[in-house]
């Protein structure tokens, strides 16, 4: 199947002369959840900028379902939505109306019933003569998204979309994310929270410095990295390891009173069962042992610390 987005070769360069975008690749399929994870001034807003129209690109091509964004610039834009980091305090009556304009924007008629549908499914429907200066933080952030679906795009962006909201409301947002997903819609989210990105995607980019360092399945990303360590508390303290346990490349702490094993979760050869018996021959008793796998936080760390 055609990917629904496809970045080729992508570089920009601001006029400061500063490269924020080093040659990205990335093609989004329709239907997926996308999340670009990267730490502040990755380039994150600016690959966004340039998909959805806002800011130009330096060299490279870029399609929203077949449509160059340059060369077909109104189809393309059509089928976008995009709900901006910065959250903009228009000036406009009420959320009703400040909709209805954006749909208005796309040349889209008039469509009562759909500007309530996004309402209601946002929760914003009793609110629709609320003068907008009058919501909260959480409000003022879901009438940008009905802003952004009003003239029913087929791909949606959300730039940060939890940065700086509470725990409430980011689960909140989550649903509305997975509800969209569920009506057809492809959603491309920006995010430095990796736990929205382990929580929501179905795939992760990992951007820094302007380039995209890795793509993949979150799952197989999770597989494929995620080593698994098990902790061995002693009963008495251990002063060495001894020679003939050399292979396993144990690590002892510090107090003598713990023995890490770390092994991959691939495979069906852990090493576990070997290890336990060979611990046993050396006469070396285990009075607690607990595994834990290593998060996408570890494998995020070690990517963007990598030189
Ligand atoms: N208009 C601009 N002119 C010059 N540099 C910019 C401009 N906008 C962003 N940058 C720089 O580009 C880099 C990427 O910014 P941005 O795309 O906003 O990152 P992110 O969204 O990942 O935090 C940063 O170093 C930022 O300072
Ligand atoms: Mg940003």
């Amino acid at each position: 199947m055609s990917p629904i987005i496809s970045v080729s070769n992508l570089s920009k360069i601001y006029g400061s002369g500063f490269k924020a975008l080093n040659n990205i690749n990335l093609d989004i399929a329709k239907g997926e959840i996308f999340a670009l994870l990267g730490p502040n001034g990755a380039g994150k807003t600016t690959l966004i900028s340039i998909i959805c129209g806002i800011a130009n690109p330096t060299h490279g091509k870029i399609s929203v379902n077949g449509h160059d964004i340059i060369k077909d610039y109104r189809a393309a834009r059509s089928m976008i939505g995009l709900v901006p980091q910065e959250l903009h305090t228009d000036a406009f009556e009420s959320v009703w109306a400040t909709v209805s304009f954006s749909r208005g924007l796309f040349g889209k008629p008039k469509n009562p019933a759909h500007i309530e549908k996004v309402l209601k499914d946002l929760s914003l429907w009793d609110k629709k003569d609320s003068k907008i200066v009058t919501l909260s933080g959480g409000m003022k952030r879901r009438v940008m998204i009905a802003k952004a679906l009003s003239h029913e795009p087929q791909v949606l962006f959300l730039d940060e979309p939890t940065a700086g909201v509470d725990v409430e409301l980011r689960k909140g947002m989550w649903e509305v994310v997975r509800a969209l997903q569920a009506s057809g819609v492809t959603i491309i989210l920006t995010t430095h929270y990796i736990e929205e990105a382990e929580e929501m995607a179905d795939r992760i980019g990992v951007i820094n410095k302007g380039e995209i360092i890795l793509i993949e399945n979150k799952s197989t990303l999770m597989q494929k990295l995620g080593k698994k360590h098990l902790t061995l508390q002693l009963p008495s303290k251990l002063d060495a390891i001894p020679p003939d346990l050399a292979a396993y490349n144990l690590e002892l702490s510090g107090d003598g009173r713990t023995l890490i094993y770390d092994y991959d979760t691939k495979g069906d050869r852990t090493g576990i069962t070997s290890l336990l018996n060979d611990l046993r021959t050396a006469g070396i008793r285990i009075s607690d042992l607990d595994t834990t796998q290593s998060s996408l936080e570890d494998i995020f760390v070690s990517l963007v610390r990598a030189p």
